[in-house]
C-alpha cells in the first residue's frame, strides 16, 4: 500500500518509503526503511515531522493528495536528525505561513542545520498542547530518546502517539501496520533497529518508557518502519528487556583470523560452550556483517572476542567491532579476550582491554599462544567456552 494511508479518522501517513537504502550511516538496512511523516487535518491542519530531502518531493506530493500544503499551520518536529528534518526548508518553503513546533534543542538544532532566521518556532516542553480544533495535542519532551531535541507528540482523543525513533524499525514494506508484515520479522527488525541505534541508551529508554506506559494509546506510529497497532505491548516488554541488554543463555564466539590459528582456537571455545540449552554462535568478522553481529550482542549473556597481533596491532577487522561494540555500551555480559601471535604479542591484550572500556566483566586474563595452539592451549580453550557457558546457563 503506497501513501497516503489514513491511519486514524482525519489523520493520514505521509511519508516515504526508501525500499533501496541500504546503508544507515554505518548500519546495514538490509530491508531498505521508511521515513514516516504524519498529517493531522482538523480546523488546523498539522504535519508531524517531515522525510530526509531527497524525498522532500514525494512528500509534498503526497500531502497534495489530502490538502494543498500551503494551508499547513503547523510542523511538529519530533526530532532535528536530517532523516526527520531534513526537507523542513522544502515544507516551510511551501507552508511559509506555518509555525513550527519542537523543543528547545530541536529549535537550536533546526537553526543550526537550516538556518530558517524567518521561520517561526514556538518551543515546547514536556506537558505542553497544542489545540487544532477537536484535538489537543500534547508533548513529552524524550531528550537522548534519540537526541538532546527529540521529544514525542500525543493525541489523547485519537489514542495515537507519534513516537519519533523509539519502536522504529529499518523495514520498507508493503505495508503499512505491524499486523500487515510476519510476526517474527518484525521482532526482528525491532531488535536490530535497538541493538544499533539504541543500545547505548538504555538508562535514558528506562526513564522513557514509563511515562509513554501511562498515556492510553492503542496505537503507535514510530518515524521508521510498520505502525503498531497490534503489537504495542510487545514492543514495550521488549524495550524493557533490550534497555537492561538482559542476557539470555547465549555464548558468542566473535573473531578474524590471519593463518588460521585464532580461528581453531574460536573453535575449540565454541566446542567447550557447546551444550543443550546454551546458544553457542561462531562468528567470523571478516564474513559477517556489524549490523547484524551486534543484534546477537543485544541479548547475549558472554562474548568471547579473539583477534590475532597484526603489526603489533589487532586485526582491522576485530578493531572496527571493538570500536562499534564500545560506542553502542552493552550491558550485563562476561566476557574474554583470546589470539595467537608470532612473537611480540599484544592483540588479544588490546581486545582484552577494548572489552574492559566496554564494561564487560573479563573472566579471565587473555589467552594466548605463539604461533599456533598445541593441545594444551586448545583444552584451555574448551575449558574458557565451558565457563562461559556455566556461567550464562543461569539465564536459562
Ligand atoms: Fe531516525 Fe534519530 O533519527
Amino acid at each position: 500500500m503506497g501513501n497516503p494511508v489514513e491511519i486514524k479518522k482525519n489523520i493520514y501517513s505521509v511519508g516515504v518509503k526508501d525500499w533501496n537504502v541500504r546503508d544507515f550511516h554505518g548500519y546495514t538496512t538490509s530491508r531498505g526503511s521508511t521515513y514516516n511523516a504524519y498529517l493531522i487535518v482538523d480546523e488546523k491542519i498539522a504535519l508531524v515531522d517531515t522525510v530526509k530531502n531527497r524525498f522532500s518531493s514525494r512528500l509534498l506530493e503526497n500531502i497534495a493528495k489530502i490538502v494543498d500544503p500551503a494551508k499547513i499551520d503547523y510542523l511538529i518536529s519530533n526530532h532535528t536528525e536530517p532523516d526527520h528534518s531534513s526537507s523542513t526548508p522544502h515544507v516551510m518553503a511551501a507552508a511559509p505561513g506555518a509555525t513550527i513546533i519542537a523543543t528547545a534543542a530541536g529549535k537550536s538544532g533546526l537553526e543550526k542545520y537550516y538556518g530558517g532566521s524567518d521561520w517561526k518556532i514556538n518551543v515546547v516542553k514536556t506537558g505542553d498542547t497544542l489545540n487544532i480544533g477537536s484535538r489537543t495535542l500534547s508533548f513529552v519532551a524524550t531528550p537522548m530518546a534519540h537526541w538532546p531535541d527529540s521529544m514525542v507528540t500525543y493525541s489523547p482523543s485519537d489514542k495515537l502517539l507519534f513516537s519519533m525513533d523509539i519502536f522504529g524499525q529499518h523495514f520498507a514494506s508493503s505495508g503499512c501496520f505491524d499486523d500487515e508484515v510476519p510476526y517474527d520479522e518484525l521482532m526482528r527488525e525491532a531488535k536490530k533497529y535497538y541493538a544499533n541505534i539504541i543500545m547505548h541508551l538504555g538508562k535514558v529508554v528506562k526513564k522513557t518508557l514509563p511515562a509513554v506506559e501511562q498515556l492510553d494509546i492503542d496505537m503507535a506510529a514510530p518515524a521508521h518502519g510498520l505502525i503498531l497497532r497490534k503489537h504495542i505491548p510487545d514492543f514495550v516488554a521488549s524495550y524493557k528487556d533490550w534497555a537492561d541488554c538482559k542476557p539470555t543463555p547465549k555464548v558468542l564466539v566473535i573473531y578474524d583470523t590471519m593463518w588460521m590459528s585464532t580461528e581453531q582456537m574460536a573453535k575449540a571455545i565454541l566446542e567447550g560452550a557447546t551444550r543443550p540449552g546454551v546458544d553457542a554462535k561462531l562468528i567470523k568478522l571478516s564474513v559477517n556483517d556489524l549490523t547484524e553481529i551486534m543484534t546477537e550482542v543485544l541479548d547475549a549473556g558472554a562474548l568471547a572476542v579473539g583477534s590475532p597481533t597484526l603489526n603489533n596491532n589487532i586485526l582491522p577487522t576485530c578493531a572496527a567491532f571493538c570500536a562499534y561494540l564500545r560506542g553502542l555500551k552493552p550491558t550485563n555480559k562476561i566476557g574474554a579476550a583470546f589470539g595467537s601471535h608470532g612473537w611480540a604479542g599484544g592483540g588479544a591484550k588490546q581486545v582484552d582491554e577494548e572489552l574492559e572500556k566496554t564494561g564487560i566483566a573479563r573472566v579471565r586474563e587473555p589467552l594466548t599462544c605463539v604461533y599456533k595452539p598445541d593441545a594444551a592451549t586448545l583444552e584451555e580453550c574448551r575449558k574458557l567456552g565451558a565457563e562461559l557457558a556455566d556461567k550464562v546457563e543461569q539465564y536459562k
